[in-house]
């Protein structure tokens, strides 16, 4: 497996297992099967409800737990200090797990909701500055940060390592790609296929053909030849196969081009601004 390295030299594989709206058995049969193809890299956030069974498949799965890298969220309920600590050592007891490679805000306290949104994550990234230090976790970040979210966290005690976001053809982000780069920030892309709505696309299909490779593995690799990681969710083996697949050739920087400057189509709709 490929890999990131992030600016405190953590190696991160180059492919992630997202795992949002999975559950129960097809979940922990999805990252068997994953691991079983190869990826080491599980996504996961206590919003996501199935902590505990794919804890159960990592054991299951017999890969040395430094082998593989995992990572959590803290989710909205949770935010500030105390309650990220207790958020933090719940998720690793759900997942059997003594530690993260990583763990991360799962959504920024802005505005919309609260006057002094930028107190409550800098309290909220306190913690988990707290959790890195005395090496609970092997690295820390953010999710759906804006740049305006992130100035003050970058500005810390410690700047992220990671922010994951919303990224596939049609929303580049480039505000948010650029603030990234120019602070060492790895993106990391999530719902790279869209949900599924950009794998019809006419232009995504005319590009994808010339490779011999499907929309799914153009938009995997589209998110790699960008910096930015991408966690595409399936719980199909053969999909799930495919997607790792996506390492295995290269699009053009006219191709990239292209797909870079395509007008939004389709997403989640999600607005970190005015998220509940
Ligand atoms: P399935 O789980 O049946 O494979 P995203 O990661 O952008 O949120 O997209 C997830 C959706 O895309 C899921 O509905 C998933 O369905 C589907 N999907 C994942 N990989 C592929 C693929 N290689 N080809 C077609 N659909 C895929």
């Amino acid at each position: 497996m490929e890999h990131f390295t992030l600016k405190n030299g953590v190696k991160i594989p180059a492919i992630a297992l997202g795992t949002w709206q999975m559950r129960g058995d097809v979940c922990k049969e999805a990252v068997l099967n994953a691991i079983r193809a190869g990826y080491r890299h599980i996504d996961t956030a206590s919003a996501y409800q199935n902590e505990v069974e794919i804890g159960q498949a990592l054991r299951e799965s017999g890969i040395p737990r430094e082998e593989l890298f995992i990572t959590s969220k803290v989710w909205n309920d949770a935010r500030g200090y105390n309650s990220t600590l207790s958020a933090f050592e719940a998720s690793l007891e759900r997942l059997g797990l003594d530690y993260l490679d990583l763990y991360l805000i799962h959504w920024p306290a802005s505005a919309s909701r609260y006057e002094d949104w930028e107190s409550v994550n800098l309290s909220t990234w306190s913690a988990l500055c707290e959790l890195y230090r005395t090496g609970r976790v092997r690295a820390i970040g953010v999710s759906n940060f804006m740049p305006h979210h992130l100035r003050a966290l970058i500005e810390s005690e410690r700047s992220p390592m990671v922010n994951q976001i919303e990224f596939h053809p049609g929303l580049l982000q480039l505000k948010t790609l650029e603030v990234c780069r120019e602070n060492d920030i790895l993106v990391e892309a999530w719902s790279p296929l869209g949900e599924g709505k950009m794998l019809q696309n006419p232009t995504l299909l005319e590009i994808a053909s010339k490779y011999e490779m499907s929309v799914a593995q153009l938009c995997i690799r589209w998110c790699l030849q960008n910096g930015a990681l991408p966690l595409p969710k399936s719980k199909n083996p053969n999909r799930i196969l495919e997607n790792l697949r996506a390492l295995d050739f290269e699009i053009s920087s006219e191709d990239m081009a292209q797909i870079n400057i395509m007008e939004y189509f389709g997403g989640s709709g999600v607005d970190p601004d005015n998220f509940d």
